[in-house]
């Protein structure tokens, strides 16, 4: 997968950029607050339908602007995204046509780490859970919708808890559908961890050039039980009591955790700043392999500013070990051109400087 060819019109601060990338790594530098992650999210709204930071779709647009173009042309289709800032509307076009978001979504397969991302063994349990849900949405269409039902019947539930005499039956009725839907999306995410294991230990020897063991191990508390729907109402009604006192639901997976463990050593409590970074750059390897081996076609990778994370030895190892014909944006800041590390400038098949909003191709 590739792309051929964008066109932004008032998105951000850019007012009109034009670009043809190249179908291996594209380097785009520039100084603080020039547009890089910008252009990142342009391509990630565009394939994922909303904005990255989470905020509202008019956000894209220029400021003072009220219509905001996107376009991306790929190995013969055309992608068109109009957003009207006056109607709050989307108007999605495929070669021409009217479409919808999930049609897009399937041309245009984007893998995207930011430092955020890459907080995954250190950051917190939400930010380990966050990425676990992306990753899984990104290979399976109806887990985000099933998660977005999850979490909305949790809110409802914990308005219900927070009221003065929540009534028994209707707590019942929120556990049943919790259960329902929390062990499906807890079975997908087992899945999908197991699928990360069957590849990370090879790939961090790749990255470390020597052997070693790592694992990820999704704790829940629903452990190994086989019948997940019937053990988490098990545990819903066992947490009622407590739960009507905390005003919340205390267990599910949005409670859930990933660990990591090298060499059977807890990662994030005993690993080194090395081996940390190493372990990310495997979880990386491995999530471009699954998405190939999900659609037979490679993902296009955004690096936004991930550097600050890996350091320049490692994102140099990383990019020799990502497969050749992967279309790759990697941003790193710069004030001046001098200032590329060589090793990454030597990669680069184009080189884009972008100040204040405008892109100038370089090589
Ligand atoms: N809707 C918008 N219209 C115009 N400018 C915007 C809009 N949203 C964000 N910006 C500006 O875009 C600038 C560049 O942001 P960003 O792409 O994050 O920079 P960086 O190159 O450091 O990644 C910021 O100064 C921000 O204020
Ligand atoms: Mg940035």
């Amino acid at each position: 997968m590739k792309i051929d060819r964008i066109v932004l019109r008032h998105v951000r601060n850019f007012a009109s950029v034009e670009l043809e990338p190249d179908g291996g790594l594209n380097l785009i530098t520039g100084p603080n607050a020039a547009g890089k992650s910008n252009l990142c999210e342009a391509i990630y709204y565009a394939a994922k339908g909303f904005p990255l930071k989470g905020e509202r779709q008019r956000d894209l647009i220029q400021w003072g602007e009220s219509e905001a173009l996107l376009e991306f042309s790929l190995s013969g289709d055309q992608i068109r995204l109009h957003l009207n800032g006056h109607a709050r509307a989307k108007t999605i076009e495929v070669n021409h046509e009217k479409r919808n978001q999930s049609d897009v979504s399937a041309l245009l397969r984007v893998l995207l780490f930011t430092p955020d991302e890459l907080q995954i063994i250190k950051g917190s349990p939400e930010q380990r859970r966050h990425f676990l849900d992306r990753s899984i949405a990104d290979l399976k269409r109806d887990y985000r919708a099933m998660l977005l039902e999850y979490e909305q019947l949790l809110r409802r539930k914990s308005a219900l808890l927070r009221s003065e005499r929540p009534p028994v039956e209707l707590l019942d009725v929120y556990d049943e559908a919790l259960s329902e839907r929390g062990a499906w999306l807890v079975a997908q995410r087992r899945a999908y961890v197991q699928k990360l294991n069957g590849q990370l230990s090879q790939r961090y020897g790749q990255i470390c050039g020597q052997e070693a063991h790592l694992q990820v191990h999704y704790e829940t508390t629903l452990g190994e039980s086989d019948d997940l729907r019937r053990e988490l109402a098990r545990q819903l009604a066992q947490a009622r009591r407590e739960e009507l006192r905390r005003q919340q639901t205390l267990v599910g997976p949005h409670r859930d955790d990933l660990r990591f463990d090298l060499n059977g050593h807890d990662l994030r409590r005993f690993g080194s700043q090395g081996e940390q970074k190493s372990a990310l750059c495997a979880l990386l390897l491995t999530q471009v392999e699954l998405h190939y081996e999900r659609f037979g076609d490679h993902p296009i990778l955004i690096l936004d500013d991930v550097l600050s994370e890996l350091d320049r030895a490692r994102t140099q190892r990383l990019l020799q070990l990502l497969p050749q014909n992967l279309q790759i944006f990697l941003t790193h800041t710069a004030s001046a051109e001098e200032e590329l590390p060589s090793e990454l400038r030597q990669s680069a098949r184009r080189l884009y400087v972008i100040t204040g909003g405008r892109i100038v191709q370089k090589l």
